[in-house]
């Protein structure tokens, strides 16, 4: 690409604002879009984004686009992404798709009849200390695995202490809120790192005294061809705020967290033998999202790290829990 790419960002919160300041700072120019004008002067002043708009149609409209970064609530995802294909314009869209699978598929389907590319942001997969347990799982450090543990925890009003909780799409059934899909997250990383469950039972409830329409709490347990089981813990009203993922194999375990950010290998007893820190932050990922897409522009043709058919799956896992959850079963997930 000759010149400078121009971005759009479609959603400027939270993260619109992050991947803003990023795509910027690697030499983009940037625009935006949101209902909301102080959200939009906001980025704008981060990023030093030339244009601002109140919503899509009107920003393909009125310029050219080389990408779109789509960062609204889910609820808008499949018909924001579809007007950036149709124009001919790659996306790189925020997780999760879209609340359901039937929307998901519509969204997949419009992708391949444009034949436009979709990279989509289940951005942990590119967070170096997750790649290098999948080096050390493929390695079989801790032998024939038999039980690993997803744990997220973390209180939703310390998420944006800009807003109210209350306010924010979190907290809203229709815009596509609450643990078990905004923390789909885990769901893409099992997927990632074991592949589809065979089987799975699930609860989704909201226990706590958040005031949310939405679930602040989802247990599931999923089984394994080969006998592995991974059961997996979303909670919107923890503290402190706790990411983990414990891995248990028939020599030995593997612990990772995101704080402190390392990996503990253990075989004996007690204690660790061994432990691998590092020293990346949380922004270096939602950079490096930003460099894959914008090899993507130049049409480099590598296959994507994380796709539309890859979010169908998490929506998939994610129907599968739902129906086990409504009916107390224990769900066959289709692979
Ligand atoms: N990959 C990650 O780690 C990560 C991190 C945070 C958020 N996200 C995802 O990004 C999305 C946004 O999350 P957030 O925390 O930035 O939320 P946010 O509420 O801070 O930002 C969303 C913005 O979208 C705007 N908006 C609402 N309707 C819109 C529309 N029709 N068109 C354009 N903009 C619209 C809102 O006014 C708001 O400013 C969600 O899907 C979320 O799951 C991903």
């Amino acid at each position: 690409m000759n010149q400078a790419p121009h971005i759009l960002i479609v959603g400027s919160g939270s993260v619109g604002r992050r991947h803003a300041r990023n795509f910027s700072a690697l030499g983009c120019s940037v625009s935006c879009v949101d209902p909301r004008a102080e959200r939009r002067q906001e980025l704008a002043r981060e990023a030093k984004a030339h244009a601002g708009y109140p919503e899509i149609g009107a920003a393909l409209g009125a310029d050219r686009f080389d990408g779109v970064v789509i960062c609204s609530p889910p609820h808008v995802h499949v018909d924001q992404a579809l007007a950036a294909l149709r124009a001919g314009i790659p996306v790189l869209l925020e997780k999760p798709v879209s609340p359901d699978l039937g929307s998901a598929a519509r969204l997949e389907a419009g992708a391949r009849a444009e034949s436009v590319p979709v990279l989509l942001g289940y951005t942990w997969r590119w967070w170096p200390p997750l790649r290098r347990v999948r080096e050390l799982l493929d390695a079989c450090v801790i032998g024939e695995l038999r039980h690993v543990q997803f744990h997220m925890s973390a209180h939703l009003a310390d998420w944006h202490p800009w807003e109210r909780y209350q306010d924010f799409f979190m907290a809203s059934s229709t815009e596509g809120g609450g643990a078990l899909l905004d923390e789909s997250h885990w769901i893409d990383l099992a997927l990632w790192m074991f592949g589809m469950p065979e089987k799975l039972s699930g609860r989704i409830d909201k226990l706590s005294s958040l005031e949310i329409e939405t679930d602040d709490n989802v247990d599931v347990l999923m089984a394994y061809p080969g006998g592995l089981r991974v059961s997996l813990h979303l909670d919107l009203y923890g503290r402190p705020h706790e990411k983990f993922i414990r891995f248990v194999g028939e020599f030995g375990s593997m612990l990772w967290t995101a704080a402190p950010n390392q990996i503990a290998i253990g075989t004996k007893p007690e204690g660790w033998d061994r432990i691998e820190a590092f020293e990346c932050e949380r922004n270096d990922m939602f950079v490096d999202v930003a460099r894959e897409f914008l090899a993507l522009l130049d049409g480099d043709g590598a296959q994507p790290t994380c796709s539309l058919a890859d979010g169908l799956r998490v929506l998939t896992v994610i129907e599968a829990i739902r129906r086990s959850s409504a009916d107390g079963s224990s769900v066959t997930v289709s692979p």
